[in-house]
């Protein structure tokens, strides 16, 4: 089964700022400006969403935010809305990242979110994954379910969502040493989400709905993760920071 495009996204986190942004920005047009057949997205902190909008026009990279609140506006400090988000040219937005689980993020606001997404032409990158625990207590395949069935509850049509899997255990924290997860143990968890999106919206949809993987992807490991039959690209984070290990990533999709 030949696979879709692969998905490359950068989640630059809480780095960077707008004069950063712009430096590597045009650092990596010009590493990448060959590369047709992968989709690459960036996803900056808030306040470089815009110039990063304008110094990716004409090229084929993609802008995503980090998070939002499913409301258009209104009485909500320190928010940004779906509206906003659209208005600067994004395309995507990271949602239930576990740095936002953490923070308080339940599954039923961040299913409050992909709905507000889906409705407002954004594609959600739905985050879900399991802890070291659960891992260790034969939690994993319980974990994901869990969080995929509530985060997509009344999600009746999928199209557009990426999700991507990302063990928690196996997120940097900006530690370049931290060890991903292995490709078996990634493939077998994409296998998985894989199988329970086909329950809900069919083959079909299943199929076409990227899943990427998330967890200390980087220049030294990208080419196995991404190879894997049910592994359609990666959400990166600690390496995505600079523009030539990035597009290395970018190049490692084969
Ligand atoms: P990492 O982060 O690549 O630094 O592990 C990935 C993520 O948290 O999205």
């Amino acid at each position: 089964m030949a696979k879709m495009q692969q998905l490359i996204a950068a989640n630059w986190k809480m780095n960077k700022t707008i004069k950063e942004a712009v430096s590597f920005i045009s650092e990596f047009k010009k590493l990448i400006k060959n590369i047709k057949n992968v989709e690459i997205v960036i996803c900056p902190p808030f306040t470089s969403l815009q110039v990063v909008s304008n110094e990716l026009k004409g090229s084929n990279i993609d802008l995503g935010a980090q998070n939002m609140n499913f409301e258009d506006s209104g009485a909500y400090t320190g928010e940004i809305s779906p509206l906003m988000l659209k208005e600067i040219g994004c395309e995507y937005v990271i949602l239930g990242h576990s740095e936002r689980r953490e923070s308080g993020e339940n599954d039923s606001l961040i299913n409050k979110k992909v709905i507000a997404a889906l409705n407002h032409g954004l594609k959600p990158i739905l985050c879900v994954g399991e802890t070291f625990e659960q891992r260790r207590h034969g939690g994993t395949e319980d974990e994901l379910e869990d969080q995929l069935l509530k985060c997509l509850k009344d999600v009746a049509n999928p199209k557009g969502l990426v999700v991507a899997y990302e063990p928690v255990w196996a997120i940097s924290r900006g530690n370049p040493s931290q060890k991903a997860a292995t490709k078996a143990d990634a493939e077998d968890a994409h296998l998985f989400i894989r199988k329970l999106l086909e329950g809900m919206y069919g083959e079909e949809a299943a199929k076409n709905t990227r899943i990427i993987y998330g967890g200390s992807m980087k220049p030294e490991n990208a080419k196995e993760l991404l190879a894997m039959p049910n592994i359609d690209g990666g959400l990166v984070g600690n390496a995505s920071l600079d523009a030539k290990s990035f597009a290395e990533i970018v190049e490692a999709v084969g």
